[in-house]
């Protein structure tokens, strides 16, 4: 891949020597960068494009071609590309429109043949280009002045990537690489990250506009790699229902549901922000910082309003504010950094008094400080300083121990402000016009540093010994009844293999039965029809709850079996279901959908109304470590239901976390199993227990794994 980054010899196919055209404008933007190799325009009219000879065909080049950058009608491409393989053209960028996006797969599949017949890696097609500003490459027709820096931004979205980058150079943000993928026929952000990203010295960090992923395990897996060695922020568009059908059309691409993406972006460390403006804030000061070594974090302000907004972002985005007064009063209470009536208590308060010598002295106490792990610094513009100077102070006591320890800074204030904001981006200091914005940023940096501490923590999950051959036995005898929805005492047959608690249970075919069993599973029962035909049980008046004696057990038996042939005539019954009834708990819910794009997922949330109505639940990717099985029940807003709130009793979280955890195995290991509810899941204070089972199989069957 490094001859689309590193190229030495560029064709342009397609330039043009008319200005406003895509093919001059790539040409122009080429040799304005600076491009120090072969440029070779490819015309079938002209002579010359912008000083550079021209030829009718890439065969026609007297050197080698390490990038052509296609850029003719579409109906021309494949087999201009073809005569690129001949060549022996060594990666290619193919900028036209008019293949997948617009459902033409089959000419699009022609070019990655055509790819892999000439071992040709190309970019595209419905690019705008590719930049690396350390070689000095602007392969692509968006602006020419890209700001050199440690950000390698990748795009799916075309126009919106050029737009970006104005916004970066407006911002001052710092690219290392702008890649455009457009319809990733061949390479896409995962081919990128694992095949140069990732080992790249001048790439610091990651940021993917991203509408859909193709693999999204492989991804989830490319992104986990490299995303332990550099940080990879992810804006994700579709988040809404109709975002997310707009997306599908837009480049043909399978956009999964928003939270599945969500879920998968955090197990492989992938930060997503919310929208463009948030993505390239942490950008900011991902790129520019050092990891943290430790949590504890300083502020320092000359406002006590503006400390306490940043104080509130600290608590929001879970971020620790160092808290040892004695050390606090030792390090910053000095003449030289504030007045007697200055505070120390974190927020630092220098005052609205403190100059610009004041801030010095106290980012340097910060800096020297081992008890300091990161340092955010505010200030809101006083008559008392002069922005332009603090700026000069601010760059050398943090270029002189840059590196040592991240720092973030805000500025608020006027006209001056902004120039003081501008002239320390500039100098790859990470600076911000609110102190949320700078905060969400510091702690975007602290959530990647504790992703790369809990994987080294977590290790790698070793897949759970499962009595698969048992479980398939039951999988395939519901199959050979040509069924895929499991009855309820076939799904806790399969619970109960992979050690799930289930409340014993038993199926009666006779009252005699019925009696002797509800004694052997004990009172009181509850007692369910078992007919593949009816599904909804308590419409058909098929469910009884409570029986407690054999007389009512007799009742209840012929009640259900009644109001089942009344309910469907013809329905095939299979017995009557009973089961100890558990007495009532606080009801969880473990569900498991197959996505398209990822697999098997699996939800947890709260039962009742968390679910239905305040939609509480988190979603991970299986399998998953233990751990984030902790991670799923602590995310979910009404925990507190779960550790004891309002006088209930505590429930056992760690069997909680073994039944999700468990679950997570068993859809990971048994293909067959396409969706699973544990509704509700009671969670006692000891154990928990699967009262309510369903398993829907897949269409097709699966050997195991
Ligand atoms: N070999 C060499 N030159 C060729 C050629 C060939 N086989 N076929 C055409 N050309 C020349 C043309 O003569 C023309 O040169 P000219 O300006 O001197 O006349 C130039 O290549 C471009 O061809 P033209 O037919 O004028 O096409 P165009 O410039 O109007 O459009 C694309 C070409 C690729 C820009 C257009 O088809 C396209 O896909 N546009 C969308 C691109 C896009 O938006 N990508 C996504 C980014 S977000």
């Amino acid at each position: 891949m490094k001859f689309l980054f590193k190229p030495k010899s560029i064709a342009v196919i397609g330039a043009s020597a008319k200005p406003g055209k895509i093919g001059y404008e790539i040409m122009d933007n080429i040799l304005s960068y600076g491009f120090k190799g072969e440029l070779y325009p490819i015309n079938l009219k002209e002579i010359e494009i912008l000083g550079k000879k021209c030829y009718k065909s890439v065969a026609d080049v007297p050197g080698e071609i390490d990038l052509a950058v296609i850029s003719i009608p579409a109906k021309y491409v494949p087999a201009v590309f073809e005569g690129c393989g001949k060549k022996g053209v060594k990666s290619a960028a193919i900028v036209t429109s008019g293949f997948g996006e617009v459902g033409d797969h089959e000419t699009e599949n022609r070019l990655v043949e055509i790819a892999e017949k000439y071992n040709m890696p190309f970019i595209g097609p419905n690019i705008f280009g590719i930049v690396y500003a350390p070689n000095n490459i602007n392969a692509s027709f968006g602006p020419a002045d890209v700001k050199p820096g440690k950000l390698a931004f990748i795009t799916q979205s075309g126009a919106l990537g050029i737009a970006l980058m104005g916004w970066t150079i407006t911002n001052k943000i710092g690219l290392s690489s702008i890649v455009s993928i457009g319809n990733k026929a061949q390479i896409g952000e995962s081919e990128l990250l694992e095949n140069f990203l990732k080992d790249d010295p001048n790439t610091k960090a990651i940021l993917l506009y991203v509408e859909g992923l193709i693999d999204g395990r492989q991804s989830m897996k490319t992104f986990k790699e490299v995303g332990l060695k550099k940080p990879i922020i992810a804006l994700k568009s579709g988040r809404s229902k109709r975002g997310a059908a707009a997306a599908a059309s837009h480049t043909g691409s399978l956009a999964g549901a928003d939270n599945i993406y969500s879920a998968a972006f955090k197990q492989s460390g992938v930060l997503r922000a919310i929208d463009a403006s948030e993505a390239f804030d942490w950008a900011r000061c991902i790129t520019n910082n050092p990891r943290p070594k430790g949590k504890n974090a300083v502020i320092i302000t000359n406002g006590g309003g503006v400390g306490v907004m940043a104080t509130d972002a600290c608590e929001d985005n879970d971020l620790d504010l160092y808290n040892d007064q004695e050390k606090l009063k030792e390090l910053f209470f000095k003449p030289e950094i504030m007045p007697p009536f200055g505070s120390t208590k974190n927020p630092v308060d220098i005052t609205g008094g403190g100059g610009e010598l004041a801030y010095k002295k106290a980012i340097e106490a910060a800096y020297n400080a081992k008890e300091i792990h990161s340092i955010v610094v505010l200030y809101c513009q006083t008559a008392t300083t002069n922005p332009d100077l603090l700026a000069d102070y601010i760059i050398e006591v943090v270029k002189k121990n840059g590196g040592k320890k991240p720092f973030v800074i805000a500025n608020i204030g006027g006209e001056a402000v902004e120039t003081m904001i501008d002239k320390l981006n500039e100098n790859d200091i990470s600076a911000y016009d609110l102190p949320e914005k700078a905060i969400s940023s510091l702690s975007a940096l602290y959530r990647w540093s504790e992703f790369i501490d809990r994987n080294e923590k977590q290790g790698k999950t070793k897949p759970l010994k499962l009595p698969i051959p048992q479980i398939k036995a039951i999988i395939d005898n519901i199959r050979k009844e040509g069924r895929i929805q499991m009855l309820e005492h076939e799904s806790k047959q399969i619970f109960k293999l992979i050690g799930l608690n289930v409340p014993p249970f038993a199926l009666a075919q006779t009252v005699d039965e019925a009696q002797k069993f509800a004694q052997e599973v004990g009172y009181p029962v509850v007692m369910k029809i078992v007919s593949e035909d009816i599904i909804h049980k308590s419409d058909a008046g098929g469910v009884v709850v409570g029986p407690k004696n054999a007389r009512e057990v007799d009742e209840a038996f012929n009640k259900i079996l009644t109001n089942a042939k009344n309910y469907k005539a013809d329905a095939n019954i299979r017995g009557v279901f009973i089961s100890h009834m558990v007495p009532k708990a606080t009801e969880v819910i473990v569900g498991v959908t197959r996505d398209p794009t990822f697999g098997p997922v699996v939800m947890f949330g709260l039962g009742g109304i968390f679910v239905e109505i305040m939609k509480d639940v988190v979603f991970r990717v299986a399998p998953f470590p233990k751990e984030e099985a902790r991670h799923m029940i602590n995310e979910i807003k009404s925990k507190p239901m779960l550790y004891g709130a309002r006088g209930t009793k505590p429930a056992d979280i760690d069997a909680l976390v073994d039944t999700i955890y468990i679950i997570s195995q068993l859809v990971s290991q048994v293909d067959d199993i396409k969706e699973l509810d544990i509704n509700p899941l009671f969670a006692l204070e000891k154990g928990a227990s699967a009262v309510d089972a369903r398993i829907t199989l897949t269409e097709k069957s699966y050997p195991s794994n």
